[in-house]
C-alpha cells in the first residue's frame, strides 16, 4: 500500500449507522478497509469506460427444449470468437441448461454478446459480470 492519507468525511448519524450495519453483515472490521473497497469498485467501473480490456463472465439459464435456442447461442459465441475463453455447458435438469462465458476483450465487445445472447427468445436468464486487473488502480 502506498502513502495513507487520512481524511474527514461527514455523515449524517442515519446513514453512518446504516453503513456500519451493512459493512458488519459482509465482514469488514473498519470502516476504512470497506471505503477503500468502494472506491476501488469506482474506479474499476471508471476503467471500462476508458475502453481498458476487462475480463467477463455471462451467465445464461434456458430452456432445452426451445426450438433452434441452443444453435443461436452457440452461433453467436462462433461471431464473437475473439473474445471468448472458455464456455461451459450444464445440463440442469430435465427442461434447462446452464450455461457459463468467460470472456476477455473491450467492454464494448463483452457487454454487446451478452445483449445479443439475453435478447434471444426462450433465455430464462441472462446476467454479465465484468472485472478487471485493476493495473491502473492503487
Ligand atoms: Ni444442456
Amino acid at each position: 500500500m502506498g502513502n495513507l492519507v487520512r481524511f474527514g468525511v461527514s455523515l449524517e448519524k442515519k446513514l453512518l449507522d446504516q453503513f456500519d450495519a451493512s459493512i458488519r453483515r459482509k465482514g469488514y472490521t473498519n470502516r476504512s478497509e470497506a471505503l477503500r473497497d468502494l472506491v476501488r469498485a469506482d474506479l474499476v467501473v471508471r476503467e471500462w469506460d476508458k475502453g481498458e480490456d476487462v475480463v467477463g463472465v455471462i451467465m445464461l439459464v434456458f430452456d432445452h427444449h426451445h426450438r433452434e435456442l441452443q444453435n443461436k447461442i452457440t452461433d453467436l459465441q462462433h461471431r464473437h470468437l475473439s473474445a471468448i475463453i472458455s464456455t461451459q455447458h450444464v445440463h440442469l435438469d430435465y427442461n434447462n441448461c446452464l450455461e457459463v462465458i468467460i470472456l476477455k476483450g473491450k467492454a464494448g465487445q463483452v457487454r454487446r454478446l451478452a445483449d445479443l445472447l439475453q435478447a434471444q427468445r426462450g433465455i430464462k436468464h441472462c446476467s454479465l459480470n465484468m472485472s478487471t486487473t485493476g493495473r491502473s488502480i492503487a
